[in-house]
């Protein structure tokens, strides 16, 4: 019988996309997906540390993963991904029980790990300093048969002071545009109709390699895939985002009509020690710039509430920056102090009810503005990609538009499928068609 996997992924798409190498390269090894956690031969915790509560949700699942492995001494734990790279040692140090921990630029050290730790019957701990072999070239067991995530840069050069990626994730280095256009023709000669470009400052790609970015001729070029219907990206960093990318978004027909333009904050004072590199006026320019240019733009953000010296001016300022911009959606976070980050560090950390107060304060704000917007498009009619059965009422499906929007809608209707639907009801996060 063949041995079985199960991995738990913590953290953002790339971690996501990096479980799907995980698994490519345990089922090229004969591995199969194991249908619990407990049953699995090798148990794998992707993990992240961008804050505080990714840290102890992985400390959480070694405590629970614990009994089953003293019941089933053969099971193998790993530990991978973000914090393994920021703990390492001591996560075997904390959980003796662990048996592999490795890097996210090591992956594909996975399979000799496992053997390793067999044959030696002691802890491997192993990590790589510098990327020498891109994830996409391994194979991926995909999660998704008509929608794909595709890696065109690891790592991040910049120094935002709040952030760990850096640390965890090392410097820049893109992939070169021919590799990344053959994976992208392949999952789309395999039925793909939706990739995802994932990089942390996806502007920037090229940079490195070709020592001028070029994320617009990447975007320009997804246009001449055959059987790709929608292209979408993340994270592009406002200070990057220039009207060459606006203009190829607006001028290409597969790529969506979002832009997730993480702002972060709403105060030029704020901005400055987070070390982003724009002021409130140069961001709010930039969103000009792209809604000029591309009609039926919908623009998301991140945004860190809390952060070390933020007075209530400054959260004001991002309140009215909020409202300002009309976000169709935001991620809102409350400020995590990261160790090893600048702001760690930084005098004045917030208190912890303040941020809470300021927390709600903005999720109510935004929370109205997106229910004002899906309500705008009541009476519109969509293409939606369906996505499976609703998770809320059964009897329906949900797919998502261009703009990312969340519909429901009634069925029949085949995961993969586009279909055009009218907008007749909204709330604030979906739509009813
Ligand atoms: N590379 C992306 C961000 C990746 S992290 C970019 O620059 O846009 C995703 C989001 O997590 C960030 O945009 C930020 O809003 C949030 N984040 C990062 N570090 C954080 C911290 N220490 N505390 C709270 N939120 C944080
Ligand atoms: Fe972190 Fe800033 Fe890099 Fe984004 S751009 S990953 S927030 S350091
Ligand atoms: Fe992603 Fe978390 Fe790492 S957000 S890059 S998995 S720290």
């Amino acid at each position: 019988m063949s041995k079985t996997y199960f991995i738990r992924t913590f953290g953002c798409q790339m971690n996501e996309h990096d479980s799907e190498r995980m698994a490519g390269l345990l089922e090229v090894q004969g591995y199969r997906p194991a249908s619990a956690v407990e049953k699995a031969d090798v148990v794998i915790l992707n993990t992240c540390a961008i804050r505080e509560n990714a840290d102890n949700r992985l400390y959480g699942n070694l405590g629970w993963l614990k009994p089953a492995k003293e019941d089933r001494p053969d099971m193998k734990i790993v530990v991978g991904g973000c914090l393994a790279e920021k703990d390492r040692d001591l996560i075997v140090e904390k959980a003796p029980w662990v048996d592999v921990v490795f890097g996210t630029r090591n992956i594909e050290a996975l399979p000799q790990l496992l053997r390793q730790v067999e044959a030696q019957g002691i802890p491997v701990v192993e990590f790589h300093e510098t990327l020498e072999m891109f994830p996409s070239a391994l194979p991926a067991r995909r999660g998704s048969k008509f929608h794909a995530w595709i890696a065109v840069q690891y790592g991040c050069n910049n120094s935002c002071t709040f952030c760990i990626v850096p640390s965890v994730r090392g410097v820049e280095v893109s992939r070169p545009i021919e590799h990344i256009l053959e994976e992208v023709s392949d999952v789309a000669a395999d039925g793909v109709v939706e990739v995802t470009l994932l990089g942390q400052n996806v502007n920037s790609y090229g940079r490195d390699i070709y020592r001028t970015p070029k994320f617009a001729e990447l975007l320009r070029a997804m246009d001449e895939v055959s059987g790709l219907r929608r292209v979408r990206y993340t994270s592009p960093h406002p200070k990057d985002f220039r009207e060459p990318v606006a203009r190829a978004m607006a001028e290409t027909s597969v790529v969506c009509e979002h832009l997730h333009l993480p702002v972060q904050s709403g105060s030029s004072r704020v901005l400055k020690s987070m070390k982003r590199s724009y002021n409130r006026d140069r961001y709010l320019a930039k969103v000009s710039m792209a809604r000029d240019l591309i009609p039926g733009l919908a623009i998301t953000t991140d945004i860190i509430v809390g952060f070390p010296g933020e007075t209530e001016e400054d959260f004001l300022e991002t309140l009215s920056l909020v409202e300002e911009v009309g976000y169709d959606s935001s991620y809102m976070f409350q400020y995590s102090p990261r160790p090893g980050t600048e702001a760690a560090v930084m005098d004045d950390q917030v208190p912890k009810d303040v941020v809470q107060e300021r927390f709600e304060r903005l999720t109510a704000v935004q929370e109205q503005i997106s229910h004002r917007k899906n309500q705008d498009s009541i009476g519109s009619e969509v293409e939606v990609l369906v996505e499976g059965p609703s998770k809320k009422d059964p009897g329906k499906v949900t797919g998502r538009t261009r703009t990312n929007k969340l519909v429901h809608f009634a069925g029949p209707a085949e995961p993969g499928e586009f279909r055009q639907v009218r907008i007749k009801q909204a709330a604030p996060h979906h739509l009813e068609a």
